[in-house]
């Protein structure tokens, strides 16, 4: 346990003052340390009160979740480990690393990745305090064959979770960019670790732009971030806040999922947010061809009305989807 979670302990445990001489006592540690960790505390928005010959008093939590509060509530989500960094190759690497050490879920938050990475080997731009970036370590019950679905389930729990946080509307592209104003707000990379007939672990990395530095000149015209879209309409971003409600969201679909092994509980919802539906778009496989898009299997792949009329069923890991003009 941190000196700060101690700290804190202390503090909401006792009505009155504390002294800042008796925790430093109690912990083992100098009386600049306890201030030290003190003024963390208030930048984190605690309020606590400070009276000279008297001490600390408790007052008040975070006007938002605290990463205390946040690491509690996840709890009730089956998650035993959280971790927070400030800057990290990838959190979707740092989780593959520790998945060894935990057993039940994992969550993994940095303010900046060097090496975010993307869907097909490209690299995420993660740039320090400009996006959110964290990843999801489950252990499913499911066979390999069926893992990516969940980056589907993701996607719903994402997108509903823009729409309801932040009032902006979100959609899904297929099968799992999340987009707004037609252009893409967030990233879904989902890694596994499997033998044959089970799937050891899951490893969802999701990757929000936030503030404006955060891709390079090529994506200008396909990205954008949720400050943009918000417009200073909407409250502001807060990482545990965003992060807890995707997770309230992300966690139940995924315990559905480990029941039914399809999409089938959640297909309509996923459909009415799909950016492809009854959209025209071009599939770009071999060959690429033109159609309309028309629905999602049970299995999560695209279904495709081509221009002769025929019904073609796209998996993702055999084409991607755009729209006949651009992005979408
Ligand atoms: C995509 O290409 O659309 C997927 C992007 C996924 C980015 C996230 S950010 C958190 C996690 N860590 C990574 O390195 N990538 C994912």
């Amino acid at each position: 346990m941190k000196n700060r979670d101690k700290i804190l302990d202390i503090l909401t445990s006792e009505k009155g003052f504390v002294s800042g001489e008796d925790m430093s006592r109690t912990l083992g540690v100098s009386r600049a340390a306890i201030s030290k960790n003190i003024k963390q505390l208030r930048e984190e928005g605690y309020k606590i009160h400070a009276v000279t010959n008297k001490g600390y008093q408790f007052e008040a939590e975070p006007e938002h979740i605290s990463e205390r509060q946040f690491k509690y509530e996840l709890g009730a989500y089956g998650f035993t480990y959280v971790q927070i960094d400030d800057t990290v190759d990838s959190t979707n690497l740092e989780a593959r690393r520790r998945s060894y050490e935990i057993q039940g879920n994992g969550c993994f938050l940095a303010s900046e990745q060097v090496a975010g990475r993307g869907r097909r080997g490209r690299e995420w731009a993660s740039p320090k305090n400009q996006g959110c970036y964290m990843s999801l370590l489950l252990h499913p019950k499911i066979m390999p064959a069926n893992a990516a679905m969940i980056t589907l389930i993701a996607g719903v729990a994402l997108a509903e979770t823009l729409r309801e946080l932040y009032q902006v509307e979100a959609w899904i592209k297929w099968p799992n960019d999340v987009v707004v104003n037609g252009k893409k707000i967030a990233g879904i990379l989902t890694e596994m670790n499997a033998e044959v007939d089970c799937v050891n672990y899951l490893v969802v990395g999701i990757g929000l732009n936030v503030g404006n530095k955060a891709f390079p000149e090529e994506l200008q015209n396909i990205a954008t971030y949720l400050e943009y879209v918000m417009d200073g309409k909407s409250k502001s971003f807060h990482q545990f806040e965003y992060a807890q409600a995707l997770i309230s969201k992300f966690i139940p679909y995924v315990e559905r999922f480990n029941q039914t092994h399809n999409l089938e509980f959640i297909k309509a919802i996923y459909e009415k947010m799909c950016v492809n539906i009854q959209r025209e778009v071009v599939v770009e496989g071999k060959p690429s061809f033109k159609g309309v898009g028309k629905g999602i299997t049970e299995q999560g792949a695209l279904t495709v009305i081509n221009e002769q009329g025929e019904c073609v069923t796209v998996t993702s890991g055999e084409a991607s989807v755009r729209g006949i003009y651009g992005y979408v």
